[in-house]
């Protein structure tokens, strides 16, 4: 039930913070410390690549569990859109195995992956929120996001639920695997919970910032690098789901060699800067399109901040500034599509499970 709140995404959009402490919970043995099944543990160990597949939202969330299993477990990782692995395979190594990534656990796309994995052999995991869905059962091992029920179309808290569970997943493996990672990721987890709940707790001021940059806009561009560039891509496809505005997420070295071209006279430009060792790039970024016309807003951290910035998160460990960033472009898209009169919960031409190919 909605209860009191005018839409289900606003409703989930609050209960990032509450999910965040949930699966740290979930995720805790007796001792407090973070685990998972000993077979799963030995599957991801046993795989010399893993493959990670998903469509959507959820592949932009898979986009930055690369990173994390590669930075902190050592495994080497790929990242599929489902719908292109069916029918464009990649070279395979000896020992791959797949994770299947998906809220609903039904998506087509993927399931025809899984279908044509197993025919091989290989090894599957669905990292899904719904128990006993098609690619949970049909998959050999499956981790729970525990994010409840989500029913806007437009997925908010199982894209932060999967961060989490992927940055479980990679600090366990690491640690079987005798790899230091150099930070307690349930305090770290604990930290992002709280940056989380300031973040919800700031929709007048995303409310405000919709109104200034996209009341008028017909396109929007995202900029970011590194895990900011991640981010970027989900809050392009937030936006342009729920309002209809024309949005795209650029790595900010790219602009230089295309879509600079199309910054026009205050084009709205987001620019997420929350990566200590790009800071002074993705700035550099901002000056560029600034010089074009257009109208940038800086989204940044604690200790990167600048004169100017238009919103500041805490601080939080380098590694998940994506959960923490994704918050304020989905209130920003979630109101942008509000001053629109847009259906937010339901938009035109999406279904909230896509189970055609
Ligand atoms: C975007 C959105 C879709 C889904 C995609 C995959 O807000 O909801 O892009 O992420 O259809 O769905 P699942 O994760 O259920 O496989």
């Amino acid at each position: 039930e909605k209860g009191t709140y005018p839409h289900y995404m606003l409703k989930e959009i609050d209960e990032q913070p509450a999910v965040m402490r949930k699966i740290i919970q979930a995720y805790q043995d007796d001792n407090e410390k973070l685990t998972i099944k000993p077979e799963i543990l030995d599957a991801l160990q046993e795989a010399d690549r893993l493959h990670i597949i998903a469509a959507g939202t959820s592949y932009h969330a898979g986009l930055i569990g690369k990173e994390y299993i590669e930075k902190m477990a050592g495994i080497p990782v790929e990242v599929h859109i489902a719908s292109e692995f069916g029918y464009n395979t990649p070279l395979l190594t000896e020992k791959p195995m797949f994770i299947f990534i998906s809220q609903s656990g039904e998506t087509a796309d993927s399931r025809q992956v899984l279908v044509k994995i197993k025919k091989l052999g290989h090894a599957s995991l669905t990292i899904t929120n719904v128990a006993g869905s098609t690619l949970s059962r049909e998959a050999d091992h499956t981790l729970l996001l525990h994010a409840g029920p989500e029913i806007a179309v437009a997925s908010t808290k199982a894209y932060t639920a999967q961060l989490a569970v992927l940055s479980i997943l990679a600090a366990v493996t690491a640690e079987a695997r005798g790899r230091e990672l150099g930070f307690d990721l349930v305090q770290e987890l604990g930290i992002v919970a709280n940056a989380m709940q300031a973040q919800v707790d700031a929709k007048e001021e995303m409310e405000q910032i919709a109104r200034d940059f996209l009341s008028t806009a017909r396109n929007c561009f995202f900029i970011g690098r590194i895990f900011d560039y991640f981010v970027g891509l989900e809050g392009a496809l937030k936006l342009k789901e729920i309002s209809y505005i024309q949005a795209e997420g650029f790595a900010g070295g790219e602009l230089k060699h295309g879509t600079i071209a199309l910054i026009e006279e205050g084009t709205p430009v987001i620019a997420i800067a929350t990566q200590e060792v790009v800071n002074l790039n993705i700035r550099g970024n901002v000056k560029e399109v600034a010089a074009r016309g257009a109208n940038p807003c800086i989204i940044t951290m604690e200790g990167l901040q600048e004169d100017g910035d238009n919103h500041v998160l805490p601080k939080v460990h380098e590694m998940l500034t994506p959960l923490v960033a994704v918050i304020p472009l989905q209130l920003i898209s979630y109101y942008a599509a509000l001053h629109r009169d847009c259906d937010v919960d339901k938009p035109r031409n999406l279904a909230k499970s896509v189970t055609v190919e």
